[in-house]
């Protein structure tokens, strides 16, 4: 299929990053089905869509008569089989490898066979999804980084199997969604969250060992390196049983003690502060 020719995109999950890559599907034109696992994920979904399309219309990003145009486009389901007209699929259930099996076995049967079907994992081997598929050279990543509306970023993951068409289709499709794309192996981490998570587990450390206040250790950062955000407070943004996940793969990966998660960090998500999510995490929401 002709990247130009995707009208109709399928997500699958629509919690952080599915409701996210909804919207901006849905912002350039494309219909969305996206689909959750029952009423009420689906239904706080929507709401997170919403939220964040009022914030872009406040913002001056979206006129309010394209807010209401972009929501139109997007349709929530709690069927698999909604998928089945999709010109494109982007998986984006919780990082738990049997899941996301479940998910590409299901999809394979479901779905044209000439679709590409794509996984927004952060961690998991794409090879392994792959596999299950009778599509293998049409699998691959399509890493988008949170909050999706926001940033500019697409991280397209080849698979060992995956073709190089499906390379150019995703990269194609990536720039009529408004990112621009890099292209990354299919190791734990890709570019980004190899560079990140060690960054990140050094803040952690850091406060834990007393050497200084969550506000110095974000201020040093957004002032002194002019990030938009500091350590702690972009750890309570991508969540912090994200982040656990992401660095044991990454330690899983590579042993290399650079990746080891924090005890603290182990600590905070065993008593369920997982950041703005949950109303706790480095600071109160
Ligand atoms: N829709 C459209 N645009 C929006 C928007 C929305 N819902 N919300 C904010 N924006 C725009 C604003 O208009 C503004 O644009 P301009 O710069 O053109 O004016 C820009 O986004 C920033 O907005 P604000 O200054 O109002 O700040 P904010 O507090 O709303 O946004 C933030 C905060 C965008 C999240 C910003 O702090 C940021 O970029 N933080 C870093 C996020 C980051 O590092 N993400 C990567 C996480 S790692 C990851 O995702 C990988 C993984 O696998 C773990």
């Amino acid at each position: 299929m002709n990247p130009e020719d995707v009208k109709s995109v399928g997500v699958v999950g629509c919690g952080i990053m599915g409701s996210g890559i909804a919207e901006v599907a849905a912002k350039v034109g494309m219909k969305v089905v996206v689909v959750e696992v029952d009423e009420e994920a689906r239904d706080r979904g929507r709401q997170a869509i919403e939220r964040s399309l009022a914030r872009a219309v406040e913002r001056g990003k979206l006129e309010e008569s394209a807010r209401d145009e972009v929501l139109d486009r997007i349709i929530g389901s709690t069927q698999m089989s909604d998928l089945a007209d999709s010109d494109l699929v982007v998986e984006a259930v919780t990082e738990d490898l049997e899941t996301k099996l479940e998910v590409f076995r299901r999809l394979d049967e479901l779905v044209r066979p000439e679709v590409v079907l794509a996984t927004n994992t952060s961690s998991m081997p794409i090879a392994d999804l792959a596999a299950v598929t009778k599509r293998p050279e049409k699998v691959l990543g399509m890493h988008f980084f949170n909050p999706p509306p926001v940033m500019k970023l697409l991280e397209v993951v080849r698979a060992l199997s995956t073709s190089d068409e499906t390379i150019a289709f995703a990269r194609a499709v990536g720039e009529r969604l408004g990112k621009t794309t890099v292209l990354a192996k299919d190791r734990a981490g890709f570019i980004v969250n190899m560079l990140l998570l060690p960054y990140l587990n050094s803040a952690i450390r850091m406060l834990d060992e007393g050497f200084a206040t969550r506000e110095d250790i974000d201020a040093g950062v957004t002032l002194g390196l002019g990030h938009p955000m500091g350590p702690l407070t972009l750890l309570d943004l991508i969540g912090l049983d994200t982040a656990l996940h992401v660095s044991n793969v990454l330690y899983d990966e590579f042993k290399d003690p650079i990746y080891a998660p924090p005890t603290l960090l182990k600590r905070m998500v065993s008593a369920g502060y997982l950041g703005r999510k949950s109303g706790k995490g480095f600071y109160d929401y």
